[in-house]
This record gives structure tokens, C-alpha cells and sequence, in this order.
């Protein structure tokens, strides 16, 4: 109450005190006239700031369209002359680089021909470009270059809602003041369809994804999974057969995660829909989909099945990004035929392997004396006793997952880990014979990481 008044008093005290008279630079004062010639002068100076200030603001969203209209030139230009051609894939990206207006290159040279009823998700670490790449094809990202074609139609320069397909993010964004119906209900109301056509596809919808009990609910009520449906509900209301989504499962906690993770995977398979779907789990990846994309730093790393991507990693990085916990990598030395992965460590390479090593480098034979040596901890094989054949190591940590231990070791100075069923017994200091599975092994060439065997 008192800052008030205090206010109050201020506010009077400035309007009555005397305003100091304005001086001139030789300290006189300004007459009458003078003074009203000054104002007048300093407005018109103001006004014309202003001025200047909206025609470079014009003059730099002109530039940008001029640059929007000679990129789409140039998209056009390559597809009239062929540099880009629909195939008979239903969603084909062609050379896409996305390069945003601060000149970060998010997206390089991407290229992938999705077929009808696939589910495509794009893995890789944060900021490899991801969102990017989806937001692209949904139409909320410019392409830079290159081509989409969607149903073989050239679709760079489609509008969002021209494309045929729904969208669902990471953050439901639910109208928060509507009820489950309205907010299934919205899109459509906002496309003026008949008021019984909405009511029979909020049913539809609503029995599909077990929202039936929910749907005089506001999202407030809801549990975080109820919300997700809700979203989901939102974008498969629509009667598109392209569902992009990004992250969809990251803000539901891991049982959640699981849960919702097969209901996406059957309401895709039951809508017969197209889907596009970004995360960075590498689980969600390798049991939704139907290919793995996986992209590092703004490059696609390597495309393929989940199972063929499990098995044969194209380089390093996708070895070591797909599988939990991840794949042994050991920096070695081959020596003959032998592989020596440190002082005490040597594994001697099946000559089959070898033979692979040999045609691999046949141009560089030296190359191969550094190589990278890979296996994934469930294709380590513990033996009772030694042979010849076999590696001594010991235990610096031991962890009990409840079905299996993972038991962490070192080869030289370089981390190890491998797998072993619950039944044993392990302690930490516990020396143990290993041998690895011949068939499993994983070479790769030390320079470039990529893959050998
Ligand atoms: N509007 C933007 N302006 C400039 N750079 C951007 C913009 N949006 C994204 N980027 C940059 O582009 C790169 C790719 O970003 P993107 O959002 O596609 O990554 P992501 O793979 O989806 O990552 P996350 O898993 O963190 O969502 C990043 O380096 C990011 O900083
Ligand atoms: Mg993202």
C-alpha cells in the first residue's frame, strides 16, 4: 500500500515539477519559436528512421523471396531437364541438401526411395538432422536442393496441406480447453466437413486408439500415454496414408514408451499407412521398422533393415550406435594372420577372414596392419578352460541385470564387455577364458571406419 502512494506522489510531483529550459550548444536558451522549429525537425528525423527502417525490412524479405524464387527456378530447372525424375517409389528424396539461412548445412545429400506401407525411421545422435529432414518432406522446411517427389508428383514447392500427409510432434500440443472430441474434432471442423461425418470419424478414431472413455475428458485429466493417443488420433483423423512423426514417444516414461511403441507399429500396419518416423533410440528403430536410416552429423550413414543393420554395420559409428550395450571396438594390429589387440591379447584370424582382409587392401596391402577389430558382447563366448584359441581376462566390473550379467573388462587399456547368462557366479577380479564367435566378428578399415568384414 505504501509503494503505492508512493507512486501516486511521484507521478504528481513529475507532472507539476518545472521542466529545465533546453540550451542551445553556446548555453543560451531556445526561443518560443525556436524551440517548436527543433520538435518539428526532430519528428520528421524520427518519421524518416522509421521509414528507412520498414524499407530495409521489406528490401530483406524481397531478398529472401528473390532467393525462394531462384532456388525453386533452379529445382524446376533440374526436373525440366531430367537431373531429377519420379521413380515408381511413393516417396522418393533426391539429392536433398538443406542449408538454413545462417549457412548451417543440416542435411547433406540425402537420397531414399520409400515404397507404400513402409515404416521408415531415421535414427542418429541429436542434431544430425533428423527433424530437418522430415520437416522437409512435411513441407515446414524449404528444400535447399534437390528433389521430393511424393506419389510422383514433384512436391518441393507444395504447400504443407497439399501433400497428403499428418503430422504428430513430440509435444502433443492438445488444445487444452477442449475436450479428447473437440480436439479430434477440430481439423475437421475447420475444413467445414458435414457435422455427421465428424461424429462417425471421432468414433472411428476414438475406438481405434481406446479413447472412448476419454472423450468428454479435457487434456488435463488425461495420463501422458491418453495424451499421445490424442495426437495420434489428431493426424490419423484426417484419412491421409502419410504419417510423419518426430519423437512422438520421448515425453512418456520408459514402460509407456514400450507400451505405445506397438500400438504406433499395429496402427500403421491397420490404416495400410506410409510411415516416416524420427527418433534417437535405438531400440524404437530396431523394433518399429521396416528400414533403418541412420545419419550422423547431416550424412545418411547407412539404410537397411533392422536385422541386416544389426548384423552388417557399414562403418564404426552405426556398429557402435545400433545394439545396447554396445559393440567391442578394440584398435589392433595385424601381424601375419594374427590379430593383436594388445601386449597380452591376440586373435588369430580364420583364413577365410583373412583372405576378405587381403582383397580389401589388395591395392595397399599395408594399409591393413592397423585395423579396427569390433564384436558385440553377445557374440563373446566364455570357455571352461583354455585353448589356444582362447583369451585370458579379468573382470573390473560386474553387473547383474536380473536375466543376464554384463561383465565389463579390458583388453589392453581398451574397454570390453560381454554378456553371460544369470545362472553363474561372477565377482569382480575373477579371471576368464574367452573365444569369439568367427562368424560374428566385425573388421574395420582404421582410416576411413568403414567396414571390412
Ligand atoms: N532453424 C534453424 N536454423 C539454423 N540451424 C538449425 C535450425 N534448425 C536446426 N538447425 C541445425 O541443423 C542441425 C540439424 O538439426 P535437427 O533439428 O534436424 O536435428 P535432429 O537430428 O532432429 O536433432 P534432435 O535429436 O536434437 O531433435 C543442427 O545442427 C541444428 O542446430
Ligand atoms: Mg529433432
Amino acid at each position: 500500500m505504501k509503494g503505492f502512494f508512493e507512486r501516486v506522489k511521484n507521478f504528481f510531483a513529475n507532472l507539476f515539477k518545472k521542466k529545465e529550459p533546453r540550451l542551445k550548444e553556446d548555453g543560451t536558451p531556445y526561443t518560443k519559436e525556436e524551440l517548436k522549429a527543433l520538435k518539428r525537425e526532430e519528428k520528421l528525423k524520427k518519421k524518416e528512421e522509421k521509414k528507412k527502417l520498414a524499407a530495409q525490412k521489406k528490401a530483406e524479405e524481397k531478398k529472401k523471396s528473390d532467393h525462394y524464387i531462384e532456388v525453386c527456378k533452379e529445382q524446376s530447372d533440374a526436373l525440366r531437364d531430367g537431373t531429377f525424375q519420379p521413380n515408381d517409389s511413393f516417396i522418393s528424396l533426391q539429392h536433398i541438401n538443406k542449408i538454413y539461412p545462417n549457412k548451417t548445412q543440416a542435411v547433406f545429400d540425402f537420397n531414399l526411395d520409400i515404397q507404400k506401407h513402409e515404416f521408415i525411421v531415421f535414427v542418429g545422435p541429436s542434431g544430425c538432422g533428423k527433424s530437418t529432414t522430415l520437416r522437409m518432406i512435411a513441407g515446414l522446411e524449404q528444400i535447399t536442393s534437390g528433389a521430393l517427389f511424393i506419389n510422383g508428383k514433384f512436391s518441393n514447392l507444395l504447400e504443407p496441406a497439399e501433400r497428403g500427409l499428418a503430422m504428430v510432434f513430440q509435444s502433443y500440443a492438445l488444445y487444452p480447453h477442449m475436450t479428447v472430441y473437440d480436439n479430434l474434432a477440430f481439423a475437421l471442423r475447420q475444413h467445414h466437413v458435414p457435422k455427421d461425418e465428424i461424429e462417425e470419424r471421432v468414433k472411428r478414431v476414438s475406438k481405434i486408439l481406446e479413447l472412448d472413455p476419454y472423450l468428454d475428458r479435457k487434456p488435463g485429466n488425461l495420463s501422458g500415454g491418453q495424451c499421445q493417443r490424442v495426437a495420434l488420433g489428431r493426424a490419423i483423423i484426417r484419412n491421409t496414408d502419410i504419417f510423419l512423426m518426430d519423437e512422438p514417444l520421448s515425453n512418456l516414461d520408459a514402460k509407456l514408451r514400450v507400451q505405445m511403441r506397438s500400438e504406433i507399429v499395429n496402427l500403421h500396419r491397420e490404416l495400410n499407412a506410409t510411415t516416416i518416423y524420427v527418433t534417437h533410440d535405438q531400440t524404437e528403430a530396431m523394433t518399429m521398422a521396416t528400414r533403418i536410416v541412420v545419419m550422423k552429423a547431416g550424412y545418411v550413414q547407412q539404410i537397411g533393415a533392422p536385422k541386416d543393420i544389426y548384423n552388417h554395420p557399414a562403418n564404426v559409428f552405426v556398429a557402435t550406435f545400433i545394439g545396447s550395450p554396445a559393440m567391442n571396438i578394440v584398435q589392433a594390429k595385424m601381424v601375419g594372420g594374427d590379430i593383436i589387440l594388445s601386449e597380452n591379447h591376440k586373435y588369430h584370424l580364420p583364413a577365410a577372414l583373412k583372405k576378405k582382409v587381403a582383397e580389401f587392401y589388395k591395392d595397399n596391402p599395408m594399409e591393413g596392419d592397423d585395423i579396427t577389430f569390433g564384436i558385440r558382447p553377445e557374440d563373446v563366448i566364455i570357455v571352461d578352460s583354455p585353448t589356444k584359441d582362447t583369451l585370458e581376462i579379468q573382470l573390473d566390473f560386474v553387473e547383474l541385470l536380473g536375466n543376464e550379467y554384463h561383465l565389463h573388462t579390458a583388453i589392453g587399456n581398451q574397454k570390453f564387455i560381454l554378456k553371460a547368462p544369470a545362472k553363474m557366479e561372477y565377482q569382480v577380479g575373477d579371471k576368464i577364458n574367452v573365444k569369439f564367435d568367427s562368424d560374428r566378428v566385425h573388421l574395420f578399415d582404421k582410416k576411413t571406419t568403414n567396414c571390412i568384414i
